[in-house]
């Protein structure tokens, strides 16, 4: 089963409350709340109190992307706003197995993310602690950029490092996303489907979610 993550960073931020209403109505899965530090990218987004001030608007899964240093500071306040899952980027957490540990004991799922250049193997020893592996398809920082074309392989290669070990954890991919691209990377293997600008900037949201659901590998 495809899950599709709206990524609210391509929100009306001005009506933020809104918007989220509408991705529910529309038939979205998760919504993927980016947050940026300003330090481990070169982009300010939003922190507890915004996903804490949404979580009343809808019933969905909070998908929260951190893309920040020093998680592990943070990790309380994102699970009392409200979290159902926090991913931690494994370039930005020096001590990552307990930065998972502490996700879980939130009662929370946790996910990874790699960026484009971070090998596999880097997570080869956290996989017994994740529900999610988040691979990034752009540097994170800004929506709308280009889908890394080479990121469809490292997803194959994931999918299959996960399938020789017997492990079930979520692959989502993230960053460039549209409908010309969704079958690859489905058929890769991933399963949740990050998408800002392609379902924000569309006419017609409810739509868009169904053309990428039927788009994608089956
Ligand atoms: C990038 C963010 C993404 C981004 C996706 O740093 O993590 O979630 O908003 O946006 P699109 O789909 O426009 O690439
Ligand atoms: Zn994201």
């Amino acid at each position: 089963m495809i899950k599709i993550a709206p990524s609210i960073l391509s929100a009306d931020f001005a009506r933020l409350g809104e918007e989220v209403v509408k991705l529910e109505k529309a038939g979205a899965d998760l919504v993927h709340i980016d947050v940026m530090d300003g330090h481990f990218v070169p982009n300010i987004t939003i922190g507890p109190p915004v996903v804490k001030a949404l979580r009343k608007e809808t019933n969905l899964p909070f998908d929260v992307h951190l893309m920040i240093e020093d998680a592990d500071k943070y990790i309380d306040s994102f699970a009392d706003a409200g979290a159902d899952i926090i991913t931690v980027h494994v370039e930005a957490c020096r001590h990552l197995h307990q930065t998972l540990q502490k996700i879980k004991s939130h009662g929370l799922k946790a996910g990874v993310s790699l960026n484009p250049a971070t090998p596999l193997h880097s997570i080869e020893w956290v996989l017994n602690e994740v529900d999610m592996i988040l691979v990034m398809s752009v540097n994170p920082g800004f929506g709308g950029q280009q889908f890394i074309e080479i990121s469809t392989s490292k997803i194959n290669k994931l999918k299959n490092m996960l399938l020789s070990k017997g492990l079930h954890i979520d692959i989502e991919v993230d960053g460039g996303i549209d409908l010309s691209n969704i079958y690859e990377i489905t058929k890769a293997g991933a399963n949740v489907i990050v998408s800002g600008s392609t379902i924000f900037n569309s006419p017609d949201m409810s739509r868009t979610i169904k053309d990428l659901r039927e788009k994608a590998f089956r």
